[in-house]
């Protein structure tokens, strides 16, 4: 066997120390596929003491980042640090020295993503991040190989596994939101900044990945509809179950003729699909390809060792592919860099999908007929009604309608008439509605 592979690991926390544990672990089965040994050439981490208690006295532990990447003998650099600072000043020092670079940040890819794939083009080198997207799911190399035959139609998944762990264990046991987050926190599934996950901000930064390799468009985070999970309530919960439903926080990107839906949202889905059943911090991916059909991805969305698999699933590949000509490797977007394509992220207004609207009114004559009037006025027709109980108050009843499809200007213009409805109290929730068909 040739000379090890020198990779320089970027950060030793719950991404950094699962990578090397499993390097450690499976090293000589590792080494039997990649051709070469992968050999840890340097951890660099602020808390050096506590980096030196992870992998012993063997490997040589820094403190500066951008300065570790200058080192001649490493070819391969891990960016496992998180956030777009000295992440960012290192990626881009790395890609200046030379170095490929494998990284789970997709904070970094969703913002800078263009930029770094650019320079890194230029350079001739990888930018390598299987785990910047749903933890151990080769999410990315089944967009950029394994479908590559397809015109992908659309991409929907449970991307963030924290989320997806407080909506499980708020249904099935009943906890409160804030102690489900701190577990997660604890178990090293949650963000640096958790509201990131929380706020649907982290899965948005996936799924506009997702959208690019889908799509052949450039990384447009900015462009995504985002919304989270904290105004989701017992209440929704529980009406969405009498309905047949579970609420997920769910990202999509679709292909439509007017352009590209990139958008994260809780979303109704019905409770008999698979993916509705996908719980704690499981990811699960959904995509519809012309030639494929639908084909569904699902495992460990978050933690240190299944994301420790899509790291080292990508340093084997950058390991199989450093010695070929840059113009042979998997392009970044697995589009051609020339051949990526402007069509629009298409503003939320113009999204078509179905609803569920609840609505807290007066038990009294005729607020039916005034909700209907209001929908029907915005051209929207409703697909089935729930009234549910009193609650606190007896003169006071929950309506919840489930409509079909509309667009989502319309929806506005209706919400906006029906909350100045006398008989309405104000509070209603919406949750946008998918069939993933
Ligand atoms: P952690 O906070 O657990 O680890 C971050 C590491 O980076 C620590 O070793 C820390 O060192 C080091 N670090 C932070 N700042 C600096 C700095 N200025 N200079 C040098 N080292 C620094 O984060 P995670 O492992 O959870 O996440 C890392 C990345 O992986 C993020 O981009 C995250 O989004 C992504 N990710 C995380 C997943 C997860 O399940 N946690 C899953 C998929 C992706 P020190 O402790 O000494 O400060
Ligand atoms: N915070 C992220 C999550 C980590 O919960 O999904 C994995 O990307």
């Amino acid at each position: 066997m040739t000379e090890p592979v020198r990779v320089g690991l970027l950060g030793i926390g719950t991404v950094g120390s699962g990578t090397y544990r499993v390097l450690e672990r499976n090293r000589a089965e590792i080494a039997r596929r990649a051709g070469r040994r992968i050999e840890i050439a340097w951890v660099c981490a602020r808390d050096r003491e506590r980096a030196r208690g992870i992998v012993g006295p063997g490997v040589p532990v820094v403190d500066d980042a951008v300065g570790a990447v200058a080192d001649p003998a490493t070819e391969i650099v891990v960016e496992a640090i998180g956030g777009t600072g000295i992440a960012k000043d290192a990626v881009i020092a790395a890609i200046e020295h030379g170095k490929h670079v494998v990284t789970a940040n997709k904070a970094l890819l969703a913002l800078h993503g263009n930029e770094i794939f650019a320079a890194a083009s230029a350079r001739g080198v990888m930018i390598a991040f299987e785990a910047a997207v749903a933890g151990c799911i080769p999410t990315i190399k089944v967009l950029r190989e394994g479908l590559v035959a397809n015109r992908i139609e659309w991409i929907a998944g449970i991307v963030n596994g924290t989320s997806n762990f407080i909506l499980s264990e708020m249904r099935a046991k009943g906890l409160p939101f804030a102690e489900v987050l701190a577990e997660a926190q604890r178990l090293g599934y949650a963000e640096a900044d958790p509201t990131f996950d929380v706020e649907g901000i982290d899965a948005a930064h996936k799924m506009s990945l997702l959208a690019a390799i889908g799509f052949g468009i450039p990384v447009q985070f900015t462009r995504a509809h985002v919304e989270g999970i904290t105004g989701i309530t017992d209440k929704d919960v529980s009406y969405a179950e009498k309905l047949g439903y579970r609420i997920k926080l769910l990202g999509i990107a679709r292909r439509t003729p007017e352009g590209i839906e990139l958008r994260v949202h809780p979303t109704l889905i019905p409770a008999t699909r698979l993916i509705a059943n996908v719980e704690g911090p499981t990811n699960a991916i959904l995509i519809k390809g012309d030639a494929a059909g639908v084909t569904l991805y699902q495992g460990a969305g978050a933690g240190s060792e299944p994301t420790a698999s899509a790291v080292i699933a990508d340093i084997v590949d950058v390991t199989r592919l450093m010695r070929a000509e840059p113009q042979e490797r998997v392009p970044h977007l697995a589009f051609q860099a020339d051949a990526l394509s402007d069509i629009p992220i298409l503003p939320m207004a113009d999204v078509e999908t179905s609803y569920y609207l609840r609505v807290r009114v007066k038990d009294q004559v005729g607020v039916l007929a005034d909700l209907a009037r209001a929908l029907a006025d915005a051209g929207i027709s409703i697909d089935s009604m729930l009234q549910q109980g009193a609650g606190d108050d007896e003169n006071e009843t929950d309506i919840v309608i489930l409509t079909h499809q509309t667009r989502e200007r319309n929806f506005d213009a209706a919400i906006a008439r029906v909350v100045e409805l006398p008989s309405v109290s104000g509070d209603y929730t919406r949750i946008r509605r998918e069939d993933l068909l």
